[in-house]
């Protein structure tokens, strides 16, 4: 068994964790503990959910009432890891606290959530990762250097393409008050994250987004997530958030990105995203990437000499898992007081495109000017 890395400094963090439903369980208490940071306590509001947990991975503390895990004054730093429209309420509590925050994507419900995040990490000096956790992925820092070393041009155009049989969400993600949306802020918000990540922070100048429900009333086999606290899984109402979104987002510069992504359709399964560039194309293939959970995934698209057209794949050293790189990095920047690459400035940015799609999507594709 290797030696837990800690970070640069080598300093066990001591964490706390709110919300142990999938991604807690999967994505963060495994990285935290593979970095050999100590988790404290965790809470979640389900009876019996976060003592089970805590008996599981042998943490001290487990809470009902999140407040009471923010009171513990050895906790430095939380993950938060609720539905999204505690998202806000959560992490200001949190930073007002005194705690560092790891808050999960989607940002917050809306614009004006993530900027009273945003500015109460900066009222209150605390450090912020908010979680697009594919950032840190070895495959976007990749194809991020391929973009900054100019090997690909001038990218002009993105495509997220991402299509599934029948990613029918259950509980909370299936209603509008509590998610927002799905197809939206579960399928494309990492990626709008990603991609302006890697374009440099372009800012976003217009939006045309159509959504469509075509799935309501089907009812999946299995519930595949979440294990819902807040209400029955198994409850009739029909699906009231979006499985499909089509859109266009236009940036500075005259750039564009085009967003296919449906969570449930009849087509085949695939995701990726396809950077266009004048001198080479980049496309990042996530089905192989983040489902299949393979090494590679990056084909680079070349015209070597007039008429001469080259596909290659790309190898290259694996990296770590996505969660375990955004988490090391989030200790890392709370070490040594920086910012984390993922402040919520950009997440501002991010919402503000959200907002715009469900806005033109609810007047049926009309273009919204940002
Ligand atoms: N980064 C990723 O790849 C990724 C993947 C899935 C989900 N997410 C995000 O993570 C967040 C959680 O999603 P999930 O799939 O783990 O959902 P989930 O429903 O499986 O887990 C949420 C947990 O929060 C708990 N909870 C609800 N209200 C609470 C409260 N007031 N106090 C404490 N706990 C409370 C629930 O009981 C549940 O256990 C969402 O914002 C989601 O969008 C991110």
């Amino acid at each position: 068994m290797p030696e837990p890395d800690c970070g640069e400094m080598g300093v066990i963090m001591k964490i706390g964790i709110i919300g142990t439903g999938i991604i807690a369980v999967t994505g963060h208490i495994p990285a935290y503990v593979e970095l050999g940071h100590e988790i404290i306590a965790v809470a979640d509001i389900a009876p019996g959910r976060a003592e089970k947990f805590s008996k599981e991975w042998r943490i001290p503390y487990f809470f009902e009432d999140y407040k009471e895990l923010l009171s513990l004054t050895e906790i430095e730093a939380v993950s938060i890891c609720v539905p999204t429209y505690l998202h806000e309420q959560v992490a200001v509590d949190a930073m007002n606290a005194g705690k560092h925050v790891f808050l999960e994507k989607p940002p917050a419900f809306d614009e004006a959530g993530i900027r009273h995040i945003y500015e109460t990490a900066q009222k209150t000096g605390r450090i912020l990762l908010v979680g697009s956790n594919t950032v840190y992925h070895n495959q976007y820092q990749i194809a991020k250097e391929f973009v900054d070393s100019g090997r690909l041009g001038e990218v002009y155009s993105v495509k997220i393409n991402r299509t599934q049989r029948r990613e029918i969400p259950g509980g909370w993600l299936a209603r509008k008050d509590l998610s927002r949306g799905f197809a939206i802020t579960e399928g494309v918000t990492h990626n709008l994250d990603c991609i302006l990540f890697m374009l440099g922070e372009p800012k976003p100048v217009s939006v045309t987004c159509v959504t469509y429900n075509m799935f309501s009333n089907y009812v999946p086999e299995t519930y595949k997530y979440p294990i819902d606290a807040v209400e029955s899984q198994k409850e009739d109402k029909p699906k009231e958030t979006e499985d499909g979104v089509v859109a266009l987002i236009t940036l500075e510069g005259g750039r564009t990105i085009l967003v296919e992504c449906f969570r449930a359709s009849n087509a085949e399964k695939s995701y990726n995203i396809m950077l266009y560039g004048d001198k080479a194309g980049l496309k990042l293939d996530l089905k192989q990437i983040y489902w299949e959970n393979k090494e590679g995934g990056l084909t680079l698209y070349e015209e070597p000499q007039h008429g001469v057209f080259t596909e290659a794949e790309l190898e290259f050293k694996s990296g770590k898992r996505n969660h375990v790189n955004a988490i090391s990095h989030f200790i890392d920047c709370v070490k040594r007081g920086e910012q984390t690459l993922s402040n919520g400035e950009r997440a501002i940015t991010i919402m503000k495109i959200i907002d715009a799609m469900f806005l033109s999507a609810e007047q049926h594709g009309r273009q919204v000017i940002l």
